[in-house]
């Protein structure tokens, strides 16, 4: 069978981006924008771009129609148009190095401007010296910062990498079922964008925060294997690695434990990073226990590409005269602390600094040493005897830092002090890949109050051993839940759900709703477990946080089309925009002032005083 020809179309006879010097002499019909022109007085280059690539088109008199070469004159900066010429294999000192089709060019005869382009409000571009635009311009002018080369070349990595999915887990007999958009609430722990009904005034959907329940339901319907390309829908405080709308590979499977879906998504990693040059996944992935995690990294999401680990030294330095450490240890507390080989090289300006970051993440402050010959320096050092760096193993040069207090507060403040002394002590990575899956997260947080809150969703299932323990201890019991963490960033998270009516039930009602409440909320979860549930379970990992990490880009806004500001807004487009009277008329809507409302639905965080009333309940 002849291979279909994926280029050519009624416009052009090739893209440009493959053209080589083996083309020599092929006469074609190239279609694109302007990139740049030169125009060397008689002599006009065109660098022509698309998608694949640039190609220098030149135009002259003695090959190129006078009213061609006229236009070429009047072109600007993407003005798109097709050219007609034959390939010319360019002189070893024209040849550009820096591009693909640096070997040739297409010397025109017949030039034709499809359509004009305005002067560019962003130039798309740049010599290597210029600097990108301000963020908000390129957002504001998002169809000309699309067409840069990097991000052309992120979104096309980001559908093989979506396709390189499809393809996988087809292949492991999962299939693809789409499932609704408005939905009832689905908790993941952030606020739901609402949709008010015009049918049903006073009445809302809520955009999925995720497809959790739906693809429990349709392991109940006995499809065995879900997965989706999902988008999902948070209204959460924005940061560079969240998106209010973003995209989640999300999987469940039936008759599964987690090394089942371990094991396949494991696979699924290594089938990505063949995609991605960056990227290299050796499986199987280390596993750490939630609990050793935080033991020793202060995180559930540790960073291994660097070896420095958690010591616990209560045992050491309690016996020591050092007001803060019998203070936290009479409270309960334990002495924790890191020991940097080499890092008494560090100025007091730079350990202040680290302390600043385990400030940040909520101690009031860390005791320090510098270990040397004459004995140490820095706010420990006047507690410390010989016998105290003795047993904490340090040497001469080493830094010890040291946070006194309850777990909660130690766990994240060294967790920040590591990352920020491993930074400044500018220590070599063990392993450039470091994939990890954290297991056994518990099922339950205490939340700020006092009460119990799900610690991921509630419809984890108990660890067997655990079970026992729900009503008298639940913030022991851990859930058959585990994360997907690479080089610190948790790229998914997942578990077994629970699959028993009863068992959910129970767990529902720990987390402070009452029967009634979960009938509501729940019911049909609740009845569609107890129609014959298989045991299932899965898990999601966002697609944006994956294909930023793979192209190394800094924020999700670099790999996907149209996002939105840290404030939620689409510049481009304009989004959100208000809504006129007769609109809320039909919707049953009025708008008031927050402040004038005791306690209105939100609607939305930052800029978002407005808040939004049901008018009528029933229609
Ligand atoms: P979770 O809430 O952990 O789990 O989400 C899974 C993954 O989705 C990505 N993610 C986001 N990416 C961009 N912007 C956001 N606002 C955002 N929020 C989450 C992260 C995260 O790891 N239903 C469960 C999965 C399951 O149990 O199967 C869920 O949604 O990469």
């Amino acid at each position: 069978m002849n291979q279909i020809d994926i280029e050519r179309t009624a416009l052009r006879s090739r893209m440009l981006g493959g053209i080589r010097s083996d083309d020599e002499g092929a006469e074609l019909e190239l279609a694109g924008w302007v990139h740049r022109r030169r125009d060397l007085g008689g002599l006009i280059f065109l660098d022509l771009r698309d998608r694949s690539g640039l190609v220098q088109v030149s135009l002259g008199p003695d090959w190129t129609e006078p009213a061609s070469l006229d236009l070429a004159h009047q072109l600007g900066a993407e003005d798109v148009v097709a050219v007609v010429g034959s390939v010319v294999v360019r002189s070893p000192e024209n040849r550009n190095t820096e591009i693909p089709t640096g070997d040739i060019e297409l010397r025109a005869t017949v030039l034709r401007r499809l359509n004009r382009a305005d002067t560019p409000a962003i130039p798309v571009y740049r010599s290597p010296e210029d600097a990108l635009p301000s963020e908000e311009l390129r957002l504001k002018h998002r169809v000309l910062d699309l067409r840069r080369s990097e991000l052309q070349e992120n979104l096309q990595l980001r559908h093989r990498l979506v396709l390189a999915c499809r393809n996988y887990l087809d292949k492991l007999g999962f299939i693809e079922i789409e499932t609704p958009i408005l939905t009832k609430p689905t908790p993941e722990g952030a606020r739901d964008f609402l949709v008010p009904s015009r049918l049903h005034h006073g009445e809302f959907y809520a955009l999925p925060q995720s497809p959790q329940i739906y693809k429990q339901l349709c392991m109940a319907a006995g499809f065995d294997r879900y997965f989706q390309i999902a988008r999902c829908f948070r209204d959460e405080d924005l940061r560079a690695d969240r998106q209010p709308e973003f995209t989640q590979i999300d999987v469940e499977a039936s008759f599964v434990e987690p090394d089942d879906i371990l094991g396949w998504m494991e696979g699924l990693m290594v089938a990505l990073a063949a995609e991605a040059p960056r990227i290299q996944a050796e499986v199987p992935f280390i596993r750490l226990t939630h609990a050793e995690a935080l033991e020793r990294f202060g995180t559930d999401k540790p960073d291994l590409r660097f070896g420095v680990e958690i010591q616990d030294w209560t045992h050491a330095l309690a016996r020591l005269d050092a007001p803060v450490f019998s203070a936290a240890v009479g409270e309960g507390g334990r002495l924790r602390g890191l020991l940097l080989e080499g890092g008494a090289k560090l100025s007091r300006r730079q350990i202040e600094a680290v302390e600043g970051s385990a400030k940040v993440a909520g101690a009031p402050g860390l005791l320090w040493a510098k270990c040397s010959d004459e004995g140490g320096s820095g706010s420990l050092a006047r507690f410390m005897d010989e016998d105290a760096y003795r047993e904490l193993g340090t040497k001469t040069g080493d830094l010890v830092l040291v946070a006194a207090g309850t777990d909660r507060m130690t766990s994240p403040a060294l967790s920040a002090a590591r990352l920020a002394a491993i930074e400044a002590l500018e220590i070599p990575e063990d392993r450039e890949h470091a994939w990890l899956w954290v297991v056994d997260f518990p099922i339950f947080e205490e939340g700020a109050d006092g009460a119990l809150t799900a610690n991921h969703h509630p419809f984890v299932m108990p660890h067997p051993e655990d079970e026992d323990r729900l009503e008298a201890e639940p913030l022991s019991v851990r859930g058959l839940a585990y994360d997907l963490v690479y080089n610190g960033v948790e790229l998914g998270s997942g578990s077994i759900r629970n699959h028993d009516p009863k068992l959910q039930r129970r767990i529902l009602r720990l987390l402070g709703l009452d029967d009634a409440e979960i009938d509501l909320k729940f019911g049909f979860l609740l009845n569609a477990l107890a129609s014959g549930a298989p045991p299932h379970g899965g898990v999601a990992f966002g697609v944006d946080r994956l294909v930023a990490l793979f192209v190394g880009a800094d924020s999700l806004r670099e790999v996907i089309a149209f996002p939105k500001t840290t404030t939620a807004r689409a510049l481009f487009e304009g989004a959100p925009t208000p809504l006129d009277e007769e609109g809320l008329a039909e919707l049953g809507l009025s708008l008031s002032r927050a402040e004038d409302q005791a306690a209105p639905a939100r609607t939305g965080e930052g800029d978002g005083e407005q808040v939004a009333h049901a008018s009528g309940a029933e229609t």
